[in-house]
């Protein structure tokens, strides 16, 4: 299997290190809520999920987030996504305020900025694994051979080449998943949301998929991941514990 660092897209002068150059200039958190809340209502039923959320990254922290299940692990990622709007609150992201941008606006942000791996994968069923992999860069303009190289890069990285063509109700829950880790990463990313991305994996390719996150944050990758894997939380910075929609605890792990 190659190495990360041997794909063509970490290549020094890529667009992604002029950018990191630029951002310098720039605020250093990518990530900043205040008392962030979302309450989801039904017709009988108010569930507070996130009471109120204070957290900052900076640009190229890796942080785990983890907590029982139900405590809002995903719905705080929607938010940080810009997937799901808060009910109360503040999200600054990137310097700008979530509230006060248009859905055109977010749209545009998430497209250039966010890959998202999905607790449920939310694979398109009626692609193939390529052309899931193939869409985030459809999106963002990139000319068809460059396309072409790009997934070929990621597709073998995650050891799904031979799989290709396949449509996903055809993959194994598993493959599945890394399918959706390919589509996160193939756009590069500034800011990776992983939820739970090991959580069909077995051990070995869990293993890989967090060698593989490791080192895209060492090259400058920002990673916010869920996990209810203390091993997979190891290798992050900080870990944030969630407690019924509140931070009740963050330690910090290694240093960065
Ligand atoms: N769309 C929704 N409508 C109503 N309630 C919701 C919705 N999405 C989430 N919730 C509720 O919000 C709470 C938090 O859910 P969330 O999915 O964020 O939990 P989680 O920490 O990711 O759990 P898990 O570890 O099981 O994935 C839960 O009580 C859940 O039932
Ligand atoms: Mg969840």
């Amino acid at each position: 299997m190659r190495t990360i660092e041997e794909l063509s897209f970490r290549s020094k002068g890529s667009k992604r290190e002029k950018d990191l150059h630029l951002w310098e200039n720039e605020p250093q958190m990518i990530i900043e809520t205040k008392e962030l809340k979302k309450v989801f209502q039904s017709s009988d039923i108010q569930t507070v999920a996130l009471g109120g959320i204070n957290l900052s990254i900076e640009e190229g922290e890796f942080t785990s987030i983890m907590g029982p299940s139900g405590c809002g692990k995903s719905t705080l990622l929607h938010l940080l996504g810009m997937i799901d709007d808060a009910t109360d609150g503040e999200y600054t992201f990137m310097g700008k305020k979530v509230s006060r941008l248009s859905e055109k606006e977010k749209n545009r942000m998430r497209k250039e900025n966010i890959g998202f791996v999905f607790q449920n994968f939310n694979l398109i069923e009626d692609l193939t694994l390529w052309e899931n992999i193939e869409l985030p860069l459809i999106y963002q303009g990139i000319k068809k051979s460059e396309r072409k190289r790009r997934v070929s890069e990621v597709i073998e990285l995650l050891e799904i080449s031979h799989r290709k063509d396949l449509l996903p109700v055809q993959l194994s829950g598993g493959q599945q998943q890394r399918v959706a880790v390919a589509r996160a990463i193939v756009g590069r990313p500034r800011l990776l949301l992983a939820d739970e991305p090991t959580g069909n994996l077995d051990s070995m390719h869990s293993e890989e998929l967090m060698n593989m996150l490791n080192e895209l944050n060492k090259e400058g990758m920002t990673i916010v991941m869920v996990t209810h894997s203390q091993h997979d939380a190891s290798y992050s910075h900080r870990i944030v514990h969630l407690f019924d929609g509140f931070i009740i605890n963050e330690n910090l792990n290694r240093p960065r």
